[in-house]
């Protein structure tokens, strides 16, 4: 009895305890973070208002930055400078990079899916996976093998299975189909894997699924008021951060059945990324990171860019012809891609797909965290330890940028005489210029060639939908809520206008 009494008492006492740390590290945050902010933005980001004017978080801060003198705005709340000043984002990706790295709290958030893998380091663990993953992005047979993977995953999957669809007249989720598509292709490319979402009449592979919900439930930690709550949830192992848990377990067991077969099997003459990079490196856990960091990498921005494209179309009628007579003059009334570099002919399609991305960026935007005080270029002060973030949806929208035309899709501004000519890259942030620059973007354009042309090619297809505008759930790539819901037509004769 005695013992339970007093058993019941250490309880009591270790709640408590447990209780004033929680509840001082909570004040301790909100006094940080400055939560009680009574500014205009402050209390229209806080009540949420702003969702009465506008249809996404990302639509209103566009509008705050176009009528920000410097293009950039401070949400004192968030601790966060958002900008939209070509000259601040160079200087941050750029002249000034060491000052902005990714920083603890993002590697903090992102760091039991995706442990030391190359998207979630800064330092020499980054420039030593940097270094060695171009070598092998750069050479000229890992494009050729990208375009065999991405060639096949279209003909025998994509095409079959929307051409079964346009028979039985269903509607169809093209944003679904995409993620399906782009995650077999960058499964096949990266471990030589093939997790076969395509086949509808399959159930998604367990891989497919924890992949899924890990990378979701490790974006919605950013969304939590404070990182206190998931890491004591993470302590506690409850809810969603329990479910995370199972999630990468599952992952990092599938990913190790996969090392030890290929060392069974010998990954010396092996194509996919996996294979090489493991003819340099030993350490398994490493080899787990590095993969998945491209999974996440190249998986949903490609889905992302596609879903916004053919939403486009639908609306676009005269840039979809134009894409498919360019196509017929450069390849021939009845012929698809054959190469690689074949694709560089394709100027108005290459125009076409950076336009559709200017307005919709995979990555609306992208935060880096301050080391030292600084002053950017346009005179903002940045404090050390602030959330700095430049923001390609915005900036796709701002006048002064891209002209008073800048709210129209035309792909003509990106064509002179006809031919394609690259922007200021730091005007057009999508693929994040300087010195971290996506290192996926050759594959990430030939993959979008390739579907474009051959979706086009080969069927009409309308949106079932009745929104004027897209509406964006949250989450680290932009994703249409509700999905992209489309009929599908096949063309009498494949490959006409
Ligand atoms: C339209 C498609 C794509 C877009 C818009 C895009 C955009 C981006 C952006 C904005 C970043 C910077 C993220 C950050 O540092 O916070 C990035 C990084 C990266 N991307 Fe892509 N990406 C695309 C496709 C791909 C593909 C297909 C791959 C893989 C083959 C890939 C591999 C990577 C890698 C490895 C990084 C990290 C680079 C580093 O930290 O040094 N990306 N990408």
């Amino acid at each position: 009895m005695e013992v339970e009494a007093s058993y019941s008492g250490f309880l009591q006492f270790l709640y408590t305890s447990v209780s004033f740390i929680v509840l001082t590290f909570i004040s301790l945050y909100l006094l940080r973070s400055k939560l009680w902010c009574n500014c205009e933005i402050c209390n229209t980001y806080l009540t949420s208002s702003w969702s009465l004017k506008f249809h996404n978080l990302c639509d209103w801060y566009a509008h705050l930055l176009r009528e920000s003198p410097n293009k950039t705005i401070h949400i004192h709340v968030l601790r966060n400078t958002i900008t939209a000043n070509p000259e601040n984002v160079e200087y941050m990706l750029k002249t000034n990079f060491d000052n902005y790295p990714k920083g603890k709290p993002f590697s903090a958030i992102l760091g039991d899916f995706l442990g030391q893998g190359i998207f979630n380091v800064d330092g020499h663990p980054w420039r030593f996976q940097r270094k060695m993953a171009s070598l092998e992005l750069d050479k000229h047979s890992v494009r050729s093998y990208a375009f065999e993977i991405v060639n096949h995953e279209t003909e025998n999957r994509l095409i079959p299975l929307l051409s079964s669809v346009s028979r039985t007249k269903d509607v169809l989720d093209l944003q679904d189909v995409f993620k399906r598509f782009s995650f077999d292709s960058i499964c096949k490319f990266s471990f030589g894997l093939d997790p076969m979402c395509l086949d509808l009449s399959r159930p998604l592979s367990e891989f497919a699924v924890s992949f899924d919900l890990a990378s979701r439930l490790s974006a919605e930690r950013a969304m939590t008021a404070s990182p206190l709550v998931w890491k004591i949830k993470r302590m506690l192992n409850l809810g969603s951060e329990k479910q995370l848990k199972e999630s990468i377990d599952m992952i990092d067991v599938l990913a190790r059945e996969v090392i030890v077969t290929k060392r069974l099997m010998g990954f010396s003459s092996q194509k996919d990324l996996l294979s090489r990079f493991m003819r340099s490196i030993d350490d398994e856990t490493y080899l787990r990171d590095i993969v998945i960091s491209f999974l996440l990498a190249g998986r949903d921005t490609v889905a992302s860019a596609l879903t916004s494209f053919f939403w486009l179309m639908a609306t676009h009628r005269v840039v979809e012809s134009a894409i498919l007579a360019e196509a017929v003059k450069v390849l021939g009334p009845n012929e698809g891609l054959r190469s690689f570099e074949q694709m560089q002919e394709l100027h108005y399609l290459q125009a076409a797909i950076f336009e559709s991305m200017r307005l919709y960026p995979p990555v609306q935007f992208d935060s880096k965290f301050c080391d030292r005080d600084d002053v950017l270029p346009d005179g903002t002060f940045v404090k050390k330890g602030t959330r700095v973030t430049y923001h390609p949806y915005a900036m796709g929208r701002i006048q002064e940028i891209w002209g008073p035309d800048c709210m129209e899709f035309k792909p003509e501004r990106w064509l002179k005489d006809g031919v394609f000519f690259t922007e200021n890259p730091f005007k057009y942030p999508v693929f994040q210029p300087g010195l971290r620059v996506c290192l996926g973007k050759e594959m990430a354009l030939m993959e979008l060639k390739v579907v474009i042309l051959s979706l086009l090619r080969h069927f009409n297809i309308q949106t079932a939908t009745q929104f004027n505008v897209p509406q964006f759930s949250p989450g680290l790539t932009a994703t249409f809520r509700g999905g992209l819901p489309v009929r599908v037509k096949e063309r009498k004769t494949p490959f006409s206008s």
